[in-house]
């Protein structure tokens, strides 16, 4: 989901498409006497769907998409704060943009997302770069910050909101492919990871209302898409009350709901956090063939004493002990996670217990990265960033190294079995080719046969395999 650190396979690219920047444009909106914007996006797959939310208020106010920075009246780009590098990359490409802006009068660019808050004075006013700074929760207010903008002002809205979820918007589904798309379940973070900045730039945990969740899928369930990731930064703290009813729906609830949409519409969730996953989402998974046997259940360090520091609230063996719960319930469910080497005062004896809890999980893919401070999170505050930075890369070999032996077993592990796979559309090496994933969301890569196309389900029987893709022949 994140940017600015090698990941395992295949599995991986869905949910971090930001490894370069991310380039949209929706055809239905190629109008030539629109005016034009283009958006680029970093950083999670929040801010992704989010993209698809101001595409969508842009299109409402007049504009057309464009995927061409020379045909474009405003660039925007979507920015993510999580790591120093991601920050860096953004800022690598609004210097691009600049230089585009002083040879194209009337251009104007924007700066939306994570980075918003915490930079805004530095893009507006002392290194004037930018015309518009809008945070994650005030994009309602583009079309208005767009107008003030032919008045001569500097656009600028950073305000967090402690209601806004977006319900009522439908999203444009910028570069889709139909058939694959995120629904945003909740927004914003209460947790409070002591190395987190996300409920800094994204503020307070908020549910967005359950019908319009629903609406959402069974709108994108019509129009042909085949399955929906139901997006937060913590899914199993999803809590929707009713309020005309009072009926609380948790996240197994609207799982279940989704889930009933349609039998044909795989349902994915992404993040769970260890210690708020309940049992109920495991016998959601096992109970519904289309809730797919997969779960993202980040660790971050599998010693105790660094998760008390990271105040994760869980320790190793709670962290275990779900894994165990997982199995037992689910016993082929596939399980991912997000790995942090080289955290504050953390000795080898710490970081290897961090191998032996990926050896233990089994996990198919991790998103691994080294820490990097970020300016006012606990961890900046309290404690001293003083693993130096050889010894973090190191450590991120380490688990790399580890993680890629254990995604080849597992695939491995899966040579002669046959598993029903969504088809997405073509392989990337190959038009002969398509892939697809399985319900573990491991990627599959077979021959084309003639009267199949994306968005049907199709059994492949796996003959062969690499770290990051297994390769079959349909059955
Ligand atoms: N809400 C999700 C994660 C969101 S951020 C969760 O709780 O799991 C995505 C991942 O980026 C985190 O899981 C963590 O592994 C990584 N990350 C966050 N802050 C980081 C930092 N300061 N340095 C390095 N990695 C970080
Ligand atoms: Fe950040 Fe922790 Fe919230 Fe995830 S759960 S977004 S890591 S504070
Ligand atoms: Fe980055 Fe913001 Fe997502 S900081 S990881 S874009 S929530």
């Amino acid at each position: 989901m994140y940017d600015n650190n090698p990941t395992i396979n295949n599995i991986s690219k869905k949910l971090d498409p930001a490894k370069q920047g991310q380039v949209f444009a929706d055809n239905r909106l190629s109008n030539d006497n629109l005016k034009k914007f283009y958006i680029e996006s970093y950083g999670c797959a929040m801010n992704f769907s989010d993209s698809e939310i101001v595409a969508s208020i842009l299109s409402d106010n007049g504009f057309g998409s464009t995927t061409s920075i020379d045909d474009a009246d405003l660039i925007l780009i979507n920015t993510c704060s999580i790591r120093e590098k991601a920050e860096v990359n953004v800022r690598q490409r609004l210097s691009v943009f600049n230089r585009i802006k002083k040879t194209k009068p009337g251009l104007m660019v924007g700066v939306l997302g994570c980075m918003a808050e915490r930079l805004k004075s530095k893009f507006l006013e002392e290194e004037k770069i930018v015309d518009l700074v809008i945070g994650p929760d005030a994009y309602r207010d583009l079309p208005n910050l767009l107008n003030g903008l032919e008045g001569g002002q500097k656009g600028v809205n950073v305000l967090l909101s402690r209601e806004e979820t977006y319900a009522d918007i439908s999203p444009l589904r910028l570069g889709s492919n139909g058939i694959t798309a995120f629904i945003s379940i909740m927004r914003g973070c209460d947790n409070m990871c002591s190395f987190c900045v996300v409920p800094f730039t994204r503020g307070r945990e908020r549910s967005r209302d359950t019908f319009s969740i629903i609406a959402e899928a069974q709108d994108l369930f019509d129009q042909g898409f085949k399955e929906v990731t139901l997006l937060g930064q913590n899914v199993d703290s999803y809590k929707w009350e009713n309020p005309d009813t009072k009926e609380v729906v948790s996240f197994a609830e609207l799982l279940i709901r989704v889930a009933n949409v349609n039998p044909l519409l795989r349902v994915r969730f992404s993040t769970s956090h260890p210690k708020d996953i309940t049992d109920d989402v495991m016998y959601a998974i096992r109970d519904y063939n289309n809730i797919c046997n997969y779960i993202h259940l980040p660790v971050q360090s599998g010693n105790s004493r660094i998760l008390k520091l990271m105040n994760r609230t869980y320790d190793r063996e709670w962290y275990i002990s779900k894994i165990d719960r997982i199995r037992e319930i689910i016993p082929e469910c596939a399980i991912s996670s997000d790995i942090i080497t080289g955290f504050c005062s953390e000795t080898e004896e710490e970081h290897q217990d961090t191998l032996s809890v990926i050896d233990y999980a089994g996990y198919v893919m991790s998103y691994m990265f080294y820490y990097s401070e970020r300016p006012g999170t606990l961890a900046a505050r309290k404690y001293t960033d003083d693993i130096p930075l050889e010894v973090k890369k190191r450590r991120l070999t380490d688990v790399i190294r580890l993680q890629s032996q254990i995604s080849f077993e597992s695939n491995k592990r899966d040579l002669g079995k046959t598993f029903e796979v969504l088809i997405e559309g073509d392989s990337k090496k190959s038009t002969e080719n398509f892939k697809g994933r399985t319900s573990e969301f491991k990627m599959v890569v077979f021959l084309k046969q003639p009267n199949l196309k994306p968005g049907d389900y199709v059994n492949v029987k796996i003959d062969d395999c690499t770290t990051g893709t297994l390769k079959g022949h349909i059955v």
